[in-house]
């Protein structure tokens, strides 16, 4: 009040012109300042987004048309820049190659590729057939190298994995395969290829060493379909996480088999800062008492993770439906152009096969697979636009939206103590 008096003064005073110039002065000061500020800070978030990573060709395009942009544009709103910058920031960015068009040839830019799948001898050939078959045939269209392990007699796996659980050896058995190869896509067994017009390197991201995505129905990162690069880093996460079938284990209570420690797994791994949550989840995850109790601690692993999906160096996670397989069941197996694998396959033989809504005509012979469509033999209607799929998967989440446990609804810090157990030593790490 006392201010905007003063001022009123020294503006309603013609009479006395030099009081009038400390006030011209001092914005002149302050548009100066603004002015050196403004570049100041455009100089340090370039110099900020440059080191550590090489750059794509299109995050360096996105620079340089931004670049011109700013010099030809005086008036670029604020909020349009800095949405600009964040569409350079690693961690925000997806990248997507160019799909495969008409069957051509997958371009090896990421190296050697493995298709990896493990199996018990009790399921070999037992319920898993169509998928694998769907997948032999899809694999004849490119050069990838198919390995197919059984885990109960497979010679070098168990010199190196000494697992009881197949669950956790098959990880292990995915770590001994990866130093074959540059990446590995490993694939649970009832993992089908619905649509072979698709290369794997639109989802291998070398920018990270693992890529992982969210399962639609639950949030949960999937363990059972993850891409890796053969690092010694990755080679230790997967040897790691095998290792968990150790876990400390109370009767009745809910782990999620291999599910339930990958998630713990990767929050260790992306924010080893964050151990007052960690330990919370953990203690969530070690107490769950069902499959609804375990949805709270999803819950608080999606919380601690946010809307990061990429760790550079480390792992991305794709969201739900955006990666390179989904499950079958959300939408009937109809599958759209950019569905490539559907899982959840566990048909040995179509004949006798219930509830099974099936996207072919007949079962594969693998021989007739190759290059371009043949062996794909497509009952029609099972394809679907992008839009129809939206819908499908529109209605699934407002289905979901009613049906998901009430416990995976509440953020943990409202289902315990957040500070009352660490108080004054929260922020300790
Ligand atoms: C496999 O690799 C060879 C040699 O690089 C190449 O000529 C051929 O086109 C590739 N085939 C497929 C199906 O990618
Ligand atoms: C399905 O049919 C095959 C023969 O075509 C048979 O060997 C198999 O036991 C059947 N499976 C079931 C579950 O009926």
């Amino acid at each position: 009040m006392a201010a905007r008096i003063e001022l009123q003064n020294v503006l309603l005073a013609p009479k006395r012109p030099l009081r009038m110039l400390p006030f011209f002065f001092g914005i002149l000061i302050v548009v100066l300042l603004f002015i050196q500020f403004a570049r100041v800070d455009h100089e340090s978030h370039d110099r900020r987004l440059s080191p550590g990573f090489v750059q794509t060709e299109r995050m360096r395009e996105y620079r340089e048309t931004f670049a011109t942009k700013r010099e030809s544009s005086r008036i670029v709103p604020l909020n349009e820049d800095s949405i600009e910058f964040a569409k350079l920031d690693i961690s925000a960015v997806g990248k997507k190659m160019l799909p495969r068009n008409n069957m051509e040839v997958c371009k090896p830019i990421h190296g050697k590729v493995m298709v990896f799948t493990a199996m018990d001898q009790a399921s070999v050939k037992v319920r898993y057939g169509l998928a694998q078959r769907s997948l032999q045939c899809y694999l004849a269209s490119t050069n990838y190298t198919f390995v197919q392990v059984n885990l109960d007699n497979d010679e070098r796996v168990n010199k190196h994995c000494k697992h009881k659980s197949t669950y956790f050896k098959k990880h292990c058995a995915a770590a001994v395969y990866l130093k074959d190869t540059d990446w590995m896509l490993v694939l649970d067994a009832d993992t089908a290829v619905v649509n072979p017009n698709h290369c794997l390197e639109e989802y291998i991201d070398d920018r990270v060493d693992m890529v992982f995505y969210e399962r639609f129905f639950n949030w949960e990162i999937a363990c059972g379909n993850y891409f890796i690069k053969n690092t010694a880093q990755s080679r230790r996460f997967l040897m790691e996480y095998a290792n968990m079938e150790n876990e400390p284990y109370n009767p009745g209570v809910w782990l999620g088999f291999d599910n339930g420690p990958l998630q713990l797994l990767i929050m260790k791994y992306v924010m080893p800062f964050a151990k007052h949550m960690i330990e919370v989840c953990n203690n969530m995850w070690h107490s769950s008492k069902s499959y609804d109790e375990y949805t709270a601690y999803l819950l608080c692993v999606k919380m601690a993770l946010g809307e990061q999906r990429l760790w550079p160096g480390k792992l991305r996670i794709y969201k739900r439906a955006h990666s390179w397989v989904r499950d079958g069941w959300l939408t009937s197996n109809h599958w759209t152009d950019n569905d490539f694998m559907l899982h959840g396959w566990k048909i040995e033989d179509l004949k006798n096969a219930t509830n099974f809504n099936n996207p072919f005509t007949q079962d594969f012979t693998v021989s007739e697979c190759g290059r371009g469509y043949s062996g794909w033999n497509y009952k029609p209607g099972m394809k679907k636009t992008a839009e129809e799929i939206k819908k499908l998967l529109f209605d699934f989440e407002k289905n979901q939206q009613v049906n998901h446990p009430k416990q995976g609804r509440t953020p943990y810090f409202l289902t315990g103590p957040d500070i009352g157990d660490c108080y004054p030593f929260c922020e300790d790490f």
